[in-house]
């Protein structure tokens, strides 16, 4: 890992780092830098299981949550509050997200709705419960949304309105937030290669190659240490963004349903 004095000096700024999803992928490379950086911050995961092989260098407790469960996100906010540290600017990394791919409403309407509980109900929950602590101490909000939020995309219609829905909520709330010194950042990645696929529904990777999670997470955290209000990682991904704002979105959802067409993404779904 390279040292960055620009990533290290704005990790070292927090009294309290909060993350959902550092179990796996993006979320846990994340975590590896919070670690790296020799922070002073008491680090939190919140996600349904523990992290490994956390280093005994940080202050860090993982919290068994379920974010599809509201429940969950309101327990979990108070056991928080109780072991926060009491001053101090707070970073909250809302990571946590998985994916679908097929005709609506396949892989099924249980998993649809849920993947809209995680992906964009829950950002939105513990935010609110943590916002007023937020705005009194200083802070950062970042969400993790997807290159798939800039336009509508058919065959993954739903998870990439989560993550519309969660890249313009943030991009608003960084406007709200500025007044208060508060600020918001949306990481917008283009395919990762993460335990995504598979908890998307596919048997094997999917071959769409893209970033590796390291550099996703370097663009990312130099995005957040400049607290840029979005980001689309990866320079291709920038440019596939570029272009598809600058159709209409009905065109660009009938180009982008004949390009996924032509992937064959059917060869790598999951057997029921
Ligand atoms: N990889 C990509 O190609 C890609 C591209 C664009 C955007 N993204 C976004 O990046 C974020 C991270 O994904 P990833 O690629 O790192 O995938 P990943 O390796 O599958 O990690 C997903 C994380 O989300 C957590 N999670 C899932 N369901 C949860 C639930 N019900 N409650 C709490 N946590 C839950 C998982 O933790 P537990 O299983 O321990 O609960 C896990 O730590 C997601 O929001 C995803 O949409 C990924």
């Amino acid at each position: 890992m390279l040292k960055n004095k620009t990533i290290e000096r704005y990790l070292q700024d927090f009294s309290c780092i909060i993350i959902t999803g550092a179990s796996s992928g993006i979320g846990r490379e994340l975590l590896s830098r919070i670690e790296y950086s020799g922070t002073a911050a008491v680090v939190f995961n919140l996600s349904r299981t523990s992290p490994e092989n956390i280093s005994k260098a940080i202050k860090f407790t993982h919290l068994n949550c379920d974010l599809s469960q509201p429940t969950h996100i309101e327990s979990v906010v108070m056991d928080l509050k109780k072991l926060m540290p009491a001053n101090g600017r707070i970073l909250l990394i809302n990571n946590s997200g998985f994916g679908a791919y097929g005709e609506f409403p396949k892989p099924g309407i249980d998993h649809t709705l849920r993947m809209i509980d995680v992906n964009s109900r829950a950002p939105v929950h513990l935010t609110a419960l943590l916002w007023e602590d937020i705005k009194s101490r200083g802070g950062h909000v970042v969400n993790v949304a997807s290159l798939a939020g800039y336009q509508p995309t058919p065959l993954m219609a739903t998870y990439a309105a989560t993550k519309a829905f969660l890249l313009n909520w943030s991009i608003a709330l960084d406007s709200e937030g500025r007044e208060f010194g508060v600020r918001c950042t949306a990481i917008c990645p283009g395919p990762v290669s993460t335990n995504f696929s598979k908890a998307a529904g596919f048997e094997s990777s999917t071959g769409m190659g893209g970033q590796t999670v390291q550099e996703c997470v370097e663009e990312s955290l130099q995005a957040m240490a400049r607290q840029r209000p979005q980001l689309i990682t990866g320079w291709k991904n920038r440019l596939l963004g570029f272009l598809s704002a600058r159709l209409s979105k009905p065109l660009a959802a009938q180009i982008g349903l004949r390009m996924i067409r032509k992937l064959k993404l059917d060869r790598f779904v999951k057997k029921a």
